[in-house]
């Protein structure tokens, strides 16, 4: 029997929408249902609009994708829905709308108003409604981790629930940041678009390297792709309404037995020894929940000369026990260049670096991501390599070159 079903929309970074819906279909059919069995419900229809995916599924369902998918930046569910040209209609939509059978009694909450195109356009008076109306069960505040969304666009309105909590793209993981890293979310969205077409018994004899791996963003979405995002603190985990198999500690132990692995090899350089620290207490953060990563890393200034000897460097970091032994194997690029306004490259340098990459390591796959402004009249080389430009998300996308 089918369970009731409910609204989501996941907040996506603008231009991502077709591959967060790409995302969210691949790991539709891994998700559990309340018996702890994969679930049998079919795909639901999905619909796009800018920044944001939405469609309709059980409650567990669609919060479960908080765990796995890495697109989304934040995952809402609709609580109601009602017409209100008036403050007396605004307010009693509220009183019927059971947000008490969501929250448990006394929560803190923070609404967050946006008013479009309708006629009660003050958003000040309506937090004044809202507040009025909520505060016998709940304690409105600012800043609270409850984030409640109520918006109007010409007088139809939304009640919505924030079941993130902190932004989906601060992973557990990342403790430890560089001076200009990189959004978690973005990272994955250019992994996702450099191995789509590439079966997985092809990836796992993949060496990944990252010439910049700053505090490691670019390797750890890489490896943790088909990974969960455990001891994270996800409002929806505090609902009352939450179906409580997804609090069971066997609900992650059994959705993990149909997940596939990852590349074979990962490694990563920087310049600055600091940057190579950090990636290491990262990953120490990893290895609590996947204790099997680990990552060659070494200090190495993008510029020197010579061929990469990718071995030799793993070998000589204690880190290094997964490194490559076989200089044979297929290497794969995935970086996040200092191509930025915070870690000035000169021109030159830029437009020089990716002949140096591709002489320095003969990668058979290179992508990387870069600000959009970046690359403003610079010509790539003509090397043997085919180079494909392809923005995906505002001001900002992602580039590939195969030979
Ligand atoms: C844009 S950041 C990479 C950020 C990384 N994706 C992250 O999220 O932490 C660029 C990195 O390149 C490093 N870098 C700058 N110039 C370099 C060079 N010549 N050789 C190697 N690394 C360099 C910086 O130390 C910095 O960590």
């Amino acid at each position: 029997m089918s369970l009731k079903k409910f609204e989501f929309f996941f907040v996506v970074a603008p231009g991502t929408e077709a591959l967060a819906v790409q995302e969210l279909e691949e790991n539709w059919p891994f998700l559990l249902g309340s018996d702890l069995r994969p679930n049998v419900e079919p795909l639901p229809q999905v619909q796009t609009v800018f920044g944001g995916i939405s469609f309709e599924a059980e409650l567990g369902l669609g919060l479960q994708n908080h765990f796995w998918l890495k697109l989304p930046v934040r995952i809402l569910v609709r609580v109601a829905s009602f017409f209100a040209d008036e403050f007396f209609q605004l307010e009693n939509a509220l009183q019927n709308s059971n947000l008490q059978d969501w929250l448990e009694k006394g929560t803190e909450v923070e609404f967050k108003i946006e008013s479009q195109r309708s006629k009660l356009g003050q958003e000040k008076r309506i937090l004044e409604v809202a507040t009025a109306v909520f505060s016998s069960q709940f304690k409105v505040c600012e800043s609270a981790a409850q984030k409640v969304y109520l918006r109007a666009s010409e007088n139809q309105w939304t009640l919505s629930l924030d079941g993130s909590g902190e932004p989906l793209y601060k992973r557990n993981w990342a403790v430890n940041k560089g001076e200009a890293p990189l959004r978690e979310n973005l990272a994955a969205t250019g992994w996702r678009l450099l191995t789509r077409d590439v079966p997985v018994a092809e990836m796992q004899n993949v060496t990944l390297y990252d010439p910049f791996v700053g505090s490691g963003t670019c390797l750890f979405e890489a490896a943790l792709q088909n990974q969960p995002q455990q001891q994270r603190e996800f409002s929806f985990l505090r609902w009352k309404a939450t179906p409580g198999f997804l609090k069971l500690p066997q609900f992650l132990k059994n959705s993990k037995v149909r997940r596939a692995g990852f590349v074979g090899r990962f490694f990563g350089a920087d310049s600055d020894a600091e940057m190579i620290k950090t990636t290491q207490k990262n990953l120490k953060a990893i290895q609590t929940w996947v204790p099997e990563l680990s990552l060659g890393l070494t200090v190495r200034d993008f510029w020197s000369d010579g061929k990469i000897r990718l071995n030799e460097a793993a070998v000589a970091n204690p880190h290094g026990a997964n490194s490559p032994q076989n200089e044979a194997e297929k290497i794969w690029v995935f970086t996040n260049p200092p191509f930025g306004q915070r870690i000035p490259w000169r021109q030159v340098q830029r437009q020089k670096w990716l002949q140096h990459l591709v002489q320095s390591t003969e990668a058979t796959r290179i992508g990387f991501l870069y600000p959009q402004k970046s690359l403003e009249g610079i010509e790539f080389p003509r090397i043997t390599y085919c180079f494909q430009r392809q923005n995906f998300f505002m001001g900002a996308g992602c580039g590939f070159c195969r030979p």
